[in-house]
């Protein structure tokens, strides 16, 4: 007799990994958002040191990386909360918050992970489409905002469009939400926004909102996504409170604990790098342009190109593979006939454009 389930277990969708790991080395990774720059040495040094120590468990407070983000971003260590990646931390808002009867809004497509808040929990999913320029239409997601809400989630900049809101239209969202109702700002790309600017001015809206979590993570800018940290800041200790409630004590290692508390000391070659990714996003952009696509208003490190009408997307897709160029389908993340594609090396950018053209004809 086979295994028996929870009935949920048929509700969750399988999340959309990345493939190709299998073609081994010289292939351009452009599928997972990742920084196309190595950890620096010396945050590699400071996770080999503490693996030494590896018999002991971790502290679980995470004192250290709490206290060091806590001082970066001027809020109490306790309004911190930490996460093996920031998924972590949002599927435990999920289960902290949602129940069945309750209901979670996002706008769609957006980052992956967030329909399976809703299947896990048997809460209800409000889905709300982008606009035409493919950015979160806030007016609209409020219209669906009931008192059954108990999540909002805005991923700014968005995945996979890769399009941002400035921070006054988020306030005037904030403005008129309950303040029952949590508001998540997934801010994984922050550092990238020329829009958002600075990556503290998003943290001065929780001193007015304690129903507003921002949450970020190391796996990006910080070229750690391997070693798996994510954080939030949060509006309230409640918050945090609730998510370390749900989840096992341990859920960061001492080595991602001491490289993502090294990465944070190097905030100068931190903006270089974001100074040369977008170097290297405006060139990628021009070169698809170049081939007549169109490409979506990016502020983050990687596009969303729609392909044209008569292109068969897996078809592209798979010819991209061959050519050993990984992106990710559109059919994959919400939206059939498009492809979204990291910023890499100039390398990397120029092989992918190449084969584009080529496969495009
Ligand atoms: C919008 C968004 N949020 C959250 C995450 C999760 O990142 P991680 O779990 O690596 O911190 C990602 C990863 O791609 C993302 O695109």
């Amino acid at each position: 007799m086979p295994l028996e389930f929870a009935q949920r277990i048929r509700r969750i969708p399988s999340y959309p990994v990345a493939a190709g790991y299998e073609l081994g080395d010289d292939v351009a990774m452009l599928a997972s958002n990742e920084s196309c720059f190595a950890p620096l040495p010396a945050v590699v040094e400071a996770a080999r040191r503490v693996i030494d120590g590896s018999h002991r468990y971790p502290d679980p407070s995470y004192w250290r990386l709490r206290s060091a983000l806590a001082e970066r971003y001027g809020l109490p260590p306790e309004r911190i909360a930490l996460g093996n990646g920031s998924c972590d931390i949002l599927l435990a808002a999920g289960e902290a918050l949602l129940e069945p009867g309750a209901e979670v809004v996002y706008s769609w497509p957006a980052f992956s992970v967030y329909p399976h808040l809703a299947a896990t929990s048997g809460a209800r999913a409000i889905e709300v489409p982008l606009d035409a320029a493919e950015r979160h239409d806030l007016d609209a997601m409020l219209s669906e905002v009931t008192v059954a809400t108990r999540l909002v989630l805005i991923c700014n900049p968005n995945n996979p469009t890769s399009t941002a809101v400035g921070l006054d239209e988020v306030e005037r969202f904030l403005d008129q939400v309950a303040p029952n109702v949590c508001v998540i700002l997934d801010e994984a790309y922050v550092e990238f926004s020329l829009l958002l600017g600075d990556p503290h001015a998003s943290v001065e809206l929780l001193r007015r909102y304690p129903n507003l979590v921002l949450l970020r993570t190391f796996s990006k800018v910080y070229g750690l996504a391997g070693l798996r940290v994510g954080y939030a800041l949060c509006g309230s200790v409640d918050f945090r409170a609730a998510v370390d409630q749900v989840r096992q004590p341990f859920y960061l290692g001492i080595g991602a604990q001491a490289a993502a508390l090294e990465a944070l000391r190097h905030q100068d070659e931190v903006e270089r790098r974001v100074e040369r990714t977008l170097a290297h996003r405006l060139a990628l952009e021009d070169g698809v342009r170049g081939l007549g696509l169109w490409v979506a208003e990016s502020d983050a490190n990687f596009i969303w190109v729609l392909l044209p009408e008569e292109a068969d997307e897996s078809d592209v897709v798979s010819g991209l593979a061959e050519r050993r160029v990984l992106v990710r389908a559109g059919k994959a993340l919400g939206r059939e006939g498009a492809m979204r594609v990291t910023v890499g090396t100039d390398a990397e950018n120029e092989r992918f454009i190449a084969a584009l053209a080529e496969i495009l004809g």
